[in-house]
């Protein structure tokens, strides 16, 4: 019988923490470290999916809390699953919804049994139990789908992250016994908040049910950048080597590369979409902000070398003018732009790795692209 996951580890640093490898999934390969890029209504914002396979994405994630809201499961699942309802035929990760719950619900109760919480849309009242959370996403039919969890915020106190990761653990358990579906990967997700006891307490409740994969929560909530180095140092020694680590909602270029240091595989942003909104482009020598008036009468593309679609075809001048006027093509060359550099940025940093410097890509990355050298 063929497997539906797995993990084959192809290089390790010998530098770092750092590692290479291909996971196999039901819809495709991904070569990790990978970044995903976010389509949270079933479409990366203002892009086909054709336009984000050739910016190089390799698996997308989507949400579990939106698609439940609108347009309903029941509908994903009778246009034959989110693979097909979106015409995206690789790999899909959903997120519980456990983040969002927290983050863009308007009321939420939390009790043993699950989350109550109220639409951000109509106010509607709503309840995720971990068993019915694992319901949507069977009926979504992604390949990688996550717990529901509680993601705490930053500076939440000790006894009340405690509370939460056992709740985590609870529903983890819950929802591991409840997921039948082999072609869909459930991964765990670790809380525990910036406390390294209950982190490490997280990962071992976690542990049990970390089959193909597992996932680092609660982080990238604002915290100062050297928080998440601290939590990551804790936990990367215990870190199951034989499946992918995923850091969820972490990808903007320093927590990537401190991240990958540290053992991580897999991450998602919507760094890169959101900014593309407030004309932001990423290059190798920083971030441009394109709206800015110098760049007017500049004809060159938004980097030299870069061979998307945007930068093989229209200049600065021309994305600012757009962005000045208000067009929506602005937004969505700048989106296939930082998507394709940052897809770029993975297999730098896979190729570092497979030629033993990562070490010094990530130097001269920071250099270059923060003019500051670690
Ligand atoms: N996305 C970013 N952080 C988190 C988290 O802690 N939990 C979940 N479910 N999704 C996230
Ligand atoms: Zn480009």
């Amino acid at each position: 019988m063929e497997k539906n996951f797995s993990y084959r580890l192809t290089h390790k640093s010998t530098q770092t923490r750092a590692r290479c490898g291909i996971f196999t999934t039901p819809h495709g390969e991904i070569q990790t470290p990978i970044f995903m890029p976010v389509g949270t209504q079933a479409s990366v914002k203002g892009l086909s999916p054709e336009e984000v396979a050739n910016a190089g994405a390799q698996i997308i994630l989507s949400n579990t809390y939106h698609l439940f809201l609108r347009p309903n499961p029941d509908i994903v699942e009778a246009a034959g699953g989110l693979h097909k309802f979106m015409n995206w035929n690789k790999p899909i990760l959903t997120d519980s919804g456990g983040f969002q719950v927290f983050s863009l619900a308007d009321l939420r109760r939390i009790t043993d049994d699950g989350v109550e919480f109220k639409s951000h849309l109509d106010g509607q009242s709503f309840l995720f139990t971990p068993e019915s959370n694992i319901d949507v996403q069977n009926k979504l039919g992604a390949d990688i789908i996550m717990q529901l969890d509680i993601c705490c915020k930053y500076g939440t106190s000790k006894e009340e992250t405690k509370k939460a990761l056992d709740r985590t653990a609870q529903w983890l358990a819950r929802a591991a016994s409840h997921h039948k579906n082999p072609k869909q990967a459930l991964f765990p997700i670790i809380q525990g908040g910036f406390y390294e006891d209950l982190r490490l307490e997280s990962l071992n409740l976690a542990l049990p049910y970390a089959k193909h994969g597992i996932a680092i929560g609660g982080i990238a909530i604002d915290e100062p950048f050297t928080e998440l180095c601290r939590v990551l140092d804790v936990l990367a020694p215990h870190l199951p080597p034989q499946i992918p680590h995923y850091l969820m909602g972490a990808g903007t270029p320093d927590y990537i590369l401190e991240a990958v240091a540290r053992g991580v595989d897999m991450f998602d942003c919507v760094y890169q979409t959101r900014v593309a909104r407030n004309g932001l482009a990423m290059t190798n020598t920083g971030t441009l902000n394109l709206r800015n008036a110098k760049f007017r009468d500049d004809f060159t593309p938004i980097e030299s070398g870069c061979d998307c679609y945007a930068c093989k075809n229209f200049t600065r001048a021309y994305i600012r003018h757009l962005i000045v006027a208000g067009e929506m093509f602005a937004l969505r060359l700048l989106s296939i732009h930082n998507i394709h550099f940052t897809m770029n940025f993975m297999e730098k940093i896979r190729e570092s790795i497979k030629n033993d410097k990562f070490l010094e890509f990530r130097a001269e990355f920071y250099n270059n692209y923060y003019h500051i050298s670690p």
